[in-house]
Parts: structure tokens; C-alpha cells; sequence
């Protein structure tokens, strides 16, 4: 049986207790690649951000807030997975520090010093070994360029690329229109789809590799 861990949605980094830097991700594509995924009958781990979803049947989900925590959940599972799909809109920056109290008018500015969080894919990339590592760009420029240098710039063997400044693609609407840009050059341009199908063609694609690796 296929093992799959796909994350989801967006991460929240915390200022302090009730404010955070995040992003528009509803999580909906990646639920929809674990719905997929289980639905084939592989055993699915969900590593979902913070999102107002139902897990979908026969998912496991481990839910987080932040990339760090996102990061040591996967550190912990990776090596139990045939497939790794980074589908979470990980937040690129965090505030240097986190207050333990509310923060007041004043002390905001000061607080607001960011520094970068780390790059999930590429500090799992030691991890890797035969497994499939897909990853998801989200472009409001040319999303192709943009999906290649991602594809090789963090070690994948799929990127699925999309036009977010488009009203029927991306962030938190049921349609997608995706690109597929695997590592050996296929490149596949899919129509407008729901993200339920989109999520079962990503799937279909990770299992028809996984049995070509087989053999
Ligand atoms: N990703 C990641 N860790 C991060 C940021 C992104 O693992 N800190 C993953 C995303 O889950 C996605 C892929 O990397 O699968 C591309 O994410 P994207 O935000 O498009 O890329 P960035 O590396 O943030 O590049 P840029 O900000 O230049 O667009």
C-alpha cells in the first residue's frame, strides 16, 4: 500500500497571542489531494495549518500552526512515506520573536522584525532518497518559468504550477487551472478543473510513477 503525507493550507506565525502573519490558503486543494489519495487506497497522512475543514475519511490528520511546527511534524514522518506532497502556502518570514502577553499600540513596530523561516522541501531534501517529493507554485507571473526553477531549485519530481491572479484559480475557490512540470521535462497542461479532480490527477500521476519506479 502507497503511503502518502500531504500538507495543507497556510501557516500562522504568531506576533503574539491573538495576531499572526499568514496567508489567503483555505486548505481545500490539499484536503482535496487527501481525499484523493485515500480514496486510491493509500494511507494518508494530512499535516494541515490552520483551516475550517473536515478531515476527509480514512485520513489521518496531524494539525499545526506554524512552518516550524510543520517542519518537526514532517522530520518526524517522512521516512515512513512513498510520497511527499507540499501543497501548505508556508508562511516565508516569521517575527523574530513571539510575545507572551498581548501587545500594546507602542510595542508593535518594535516587534514587527522578521526573519525567514526555513525552506520545508528544501531541509527535507536529505530525506529523500526514492521517494516522490511534489510540490505546488502558486504564480502570479509566468507560472511555467516560475514552476521550473522551483522544480529544480528544491530537488522535485513534480511541481504543480497555477496562475493565482486568475478569479477561477488558487486561493480559496473550488476550480483550479494547473500545470504539471515533471523533473524528466513532461509537461502537462491541464483545463480548468475542479480541485477534487485536480487533486486526483496529481494522485493518479504519484502512483503511475511510484510503479514505474517499482520495476
Ligand atoms: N515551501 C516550503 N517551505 C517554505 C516555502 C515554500 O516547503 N518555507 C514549498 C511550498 O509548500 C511549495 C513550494 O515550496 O510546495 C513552492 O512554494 P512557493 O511559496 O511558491 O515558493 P517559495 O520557495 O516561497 O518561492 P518564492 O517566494 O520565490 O515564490
Amino acid at each position: 500500500m502507497a503511503r502518502f503525507i500531504i500538507t495543507a493550507g497556510p501557516t500562522r506565525e504568531h506576533l503574539d497571542p491573538v495576531r499572526f502573519l499568514s496567508n489567503r490558503s483555505s486548505g481545500k486543494m490539499g484536503f482535496a489531494l487527501a481525499e484523493a489519495a485515500a480514496a486510491a487506497g493509500a494511507a494518508t497522512t494530512l499535516v494541515a495549518g490552520p483551516v475550517a475543514l473536515p478531515t476527509p475519511a480514512g485520513v489521518e490528520r496531524v494539525d499545526v500552526v506554524s512552518a516550524r511546527e510543520m517542519l518537526a511534524a514532517l522530520e518526524r514522518r517522512v521516512a515512513q512515506a512513498d510520497v511527499l506532497i507540499m501543497c501548505a502556502a508556508v508562511a516565508d518570514f516569521r517575527p523574530r520573536r513571539m510575545a507572551a502577553g498581548k501587545l500594546k499600540k507602542g510595542a508593535m513596530e518594535r516587534m514587527l522584525e522578521l526573519v525567514p523561516n526555513p525552506d520545508i522541501l528544501k531541509r527535507l531534501a536529505p530525506a529523500k532518497g526514492g521517494r516522490i517529493f511534489v510540490g505546488f507554485a502558486a504564480e502570479t507571473g509566468d507560472p511555467t518559468a516560475e514552476g521550473r526553477r522551483k522544480l529544480e531549485e528544491k530537488g522535485l519530481d513534480l511541481i504543480v504550477a497555477n496562475d493565482v491572479s486568475r478569479d477561477d484559480a488558487g486561493f480559496a475557490v473550488d476550480t483550479n487551472r494547473a500545470i504539471l512540470i515533471a523533473a524528466d521535462g513532461e509537461l502537462v497542461e491541464l483545463p480548468l478543473m475542479s480541485k477534487r479532480e485536480l487533486g486526483a490527477r496529481v494522485v493518479e500521476w504519484c502512483l503511475r510513477r511510484l510503479e514505474l519506479d517499482a520495476v
